[in-house]
């Protein structure tokens, strides 16, 4: 994965489907919003690193994509510092708890997202050893307009013959 260059010591674990979901988007966008998001998750190990990792630190990122109901749904979790108390206003421009951050890359990906009508949202995420604390985890909700799918198992295709044979009844 690309972003695997820029983190260095940081194991990443995806779980993402072989098929590709067909979509209609901006890819360059939506790929900017992702490269916002690993960038923060990176940064926050990062904070967590500076602060004084706990002992046997494994610093980690986790992606995870997955289609349910017609959404494409995409969670980066990460093990860094965890996100801060007062999470209210981390959407807005210039809102940032970093020494030399910004406070852009949020609103950005935020805007992205909405413009393609999905939904951003952060919070905890579960730690990812026993007894470790909470990094973050930034969920990325996108509409994607399916290809219909051939019917699986034996229930889809018997229900659509049902209608079919109640047409010819009719005619
Ligand atoms: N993965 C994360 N872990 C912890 N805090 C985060 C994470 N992502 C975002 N934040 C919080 O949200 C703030 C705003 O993020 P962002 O808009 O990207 O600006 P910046 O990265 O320049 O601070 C960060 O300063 C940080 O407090
Ligand atoms: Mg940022």
């Amino acid at each position: 994965m690309l972003q695997e260059a820029g983190q260095p010591g940081v194991a990443f674990r995806a779980d993402i489907p072989p098929e590709p979901t067909p979509a209609e988007l901006d890819a360059t966008m939506i790929a900017q919003a992702l490269t916002n998001i690993m960038k923060n998750a990176g940064e926050a190990i990062e904070s967590l690193r500076e602060k004084g990792e706990p002992e046997g630190y494994r610093p980690e990122i986790r992606v995870t994509f997955s289609v349910e109901e017609g959404n494409a749904v995409i969670l980066i979790a990460d093990n860094g510092i965890g996100l801060p108390q007062d999470r209210s206003r981390l959407f807005e421009p210039y809102v940032t708890t970093r020494d030399h951050g910004t406070g852009l890359g949020l609103p950005i990906v935020k805007k992205i997202i909405e413009e393609h009508g999905g939904r951003l949202d952060l919070r905890d995420a579960e730690p990812f050893a026993e007894g470790a604390h909470c990094g973050a985890l930034a969920e990325i909700t996108l509409p994607v307009s399916l290809v219909q799918a051939p019917a699986q198992g034996g229930a889809e295709p018997a229900r659509s013959d049902t209608t079919s044979a109640t047409a010819a009844t009719g005619e």
